[in-house]
């Protein structure tokens, strides 16, 4: 493996906005000195001197001493002119999302810097293999993708383009390491990991939404408070910015050549017309005017409280919620499982609850001939979840599915009703990341490890997606993804073949060799 690029390694970056003065604040705070250029005169001049004040900012408040911040300052020097570039073993590009202003400036590039210098780019949406193409040294042209702000996310999607040498990706991989940062290797295919594994935790939300199964406010509550994201889906949208999230979204399906994976939603669509761009336009999916009131969470009033329940089998994931029942002074009766529910099964006073396999309630309960039942969604923690929900068949007559509420809210959660959709909203969410990101993987996009990385460093998941499949059983979400399909009829649900394998041997999408 190549090392790192030594210290004194010149590091050029061209485009002085907010992402390229990120990338040189890194690249001088790691020692190199680094030149920054930008096509508009006095760019680079003031991104500099914006530097030092930022620098002198995080000194102030103790992250590094003054010397380490003048010091950093000085190494970024503003340079007018390309051809100032020569030294430079290698130069990252952040200059506008356009093809052929890249090209171009590669191309310009090929003639000033070295033969082996390193042509980097920050592209978050264009193909690696075709910013390189028509190059004399196509093999140097390698993506080192920041996420925003570069100086604070760790992540580096190091991109592969077809003609990239390996040697480079390896160095470019060594020296974003040595930079503080926790790269991970991609191949150059529409949106890499994170823009492309990450479209199920949006789009299932905005589907959720366009099915009426509760408000905005309450399910960005069951995916926190359940699914233990750090954000809701839609107060995460808003804050990206619709017009933002919609272009990735849209320039993702179609790079994809219109897979129902990746569509769209009719609502976000909405939204941009609208001019409801999220928190920078004061109106998205929640209004972000100073004294608006957040709107409230819907939950369901407090059930009756059950002396005793019976559960029948392994309740799975759930089986935590044990304890959480003894602890609260529920006597809890274990027994074995019912045929109706090989997965386990709460019975109480005449209800049945389970945890949801992809089917809606109505359709569950009349398949196994159990009217009373509720659904209980995945938590990322039963044992610590403050929040659930729930959905209930439409064939529960009211008193019974207010006792199975009752008993969940007697562990101490606050319970979430949703509509009867299928898979409900953590579980469906989960098991399309998890979906879409076995495809990347048995695609060659990326190796389990650095996949399940980049999702907890760029995206800041709890989980990386595959592990998170694993925890809750790769058959289990097999067959919520099937559900889910027989439900929609849509090809957008299909399970990815790994899925589909690994779901057979028990062998484990995370850390295991495709
Ligand atoms: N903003 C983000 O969240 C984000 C995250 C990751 C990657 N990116 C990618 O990083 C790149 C830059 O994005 P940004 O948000 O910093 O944009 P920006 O608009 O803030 O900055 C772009 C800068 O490049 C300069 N520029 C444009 N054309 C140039 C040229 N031909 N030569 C030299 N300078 C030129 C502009 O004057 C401007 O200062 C894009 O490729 C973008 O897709 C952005």
């Amino acid at each position: 493996m190549p090392p790192a690029l030594p210290q004194d390694a010149v590091v050029a970056v061209v485009g002085a906005g907010a992402m390229g003065a990120g990338i040189a604040q890194v690249a001088a705070q790691a020692g190199h000195r680094v030149l920054l250029h930008d096509a508009r005169a006095g760019a680079a001049a003031d991104a500099q001197r914006a530097l030092a004040r930022t620098l002198d900012a995080l000194a102030a408040k103790g992250k590094l001493t003054q010397d380490a911040a003048r010091a950093a300052a000085a190494r970024i020097e503003p340079v007018a002119a390309l051809d100032a570039l020569a030294p430079a073993a290698l130069v990252v590009e952040a200059i506008v999302e356009d093809l052929a202003a890249k090209r171009d400036l590669f191309a310009k590039l090929e003639s000033i810097v070295a033969d082996d210098a390193i042509l980097g780019t920050n592209t978050s949406s264009l193909s690696v293999t075709a910013l390189a193409a028509g190059l004399r040294r196509p093999g140097r042209v390698v993506g080192m993708h920041f996420f925003n702000p570069a100086p604070v996310l760790p992540l580096v999607e190091v991109v592969s383009g077809l003609a990239t040498d390996a040697n480079v990706a390896a160095t470019v991989h060594a020296t974003a390491a040595a930079w503080g940062k926790s790269p991970v290797h991609a191949a150059s295919t529409p949106g890499f990991i994170v823009n492309r594994c990450a479209r199920p935790f949006y789009a299932e939300a905005l589907r959720l939404l366009a099915e009426r199964a509760a408000d905005v406010a309450t399910l960005d509550a069951v995916m926190r408070d359940a699914g233990g994201f750090r954000m809701g889906p839609f107060e995460l949208m808003d804050l990206v910015g619709h017009d933002v999230n919609f272009a990735v979204t849209s320039s993702i399906y179609a790079a994809y050549f219109d897979d129902p994976r990746f569509r769209p939603s009719m609502i976000q669509r909405e939204l941009v017309d609208a001019g409801y761009l999220g928190r920078k336009s004061g109106r998205g999916f929640y209004d972000h005017a100073k004294d608006a009131a957040r709107p409230r969470v819907a939950e369901e009033p407090a059930g009756p409280r059950p002396d005793t329940i019976v559960v029948h089998g392994d309740l799975g994931p759930a089986a935590a919620l044990v304890p959480r029942w003894r602890a609260a002074g529920v006597t809890v009766d274990e027994q074995d499982a019912v045929a109706a529910f090989p997965d386990g099964v709460v019975a109480v006073a005449g209800a049945w609850l389970a945890l949801s396999d992809g089917r809606t309630a109505t359709s569950r309960a009349a398949a196994v001939g159990a009217h009373r039942l509720t659904l209980l969604d995945y938590a990322l923690d039963f044992a610590k979840c403050s929040r659930v929900a729930v959905s209930v068949a439409d064939t529960c007559d009211a008193p019974a599915c207010t006792t199975t509420v009752g008993a969940l809210q007697a562990a101490g959660v606050a319970v979430a009703r949703l509509d009867d959709v299928a898979g409900l909203a953590v579980l469906r969410t989960v098991a399309m990341l998890a979906n879409e990101a076995a495809d990347a993987v048995s695609q060659g996009v990326a190796s389990p490890a650095d996949l399940d990385d980049a999702m907890q460093k760029g995206v800041n998941y709890p989980r990386g997606p595959l592990a998170w499949a694993d925890a809750i059983g790769v058959g289990r979400v097999r067959d919520v993804l099937a559900n889910l399909a027989a439900h929609y009829g849509e090809d957008r649900y299909r399970i990815a073949p790994l899925i589909a394998r690994r779901a057979i041997t028990g062998q484990p999408l995370a850390g295991a060799a495709r």
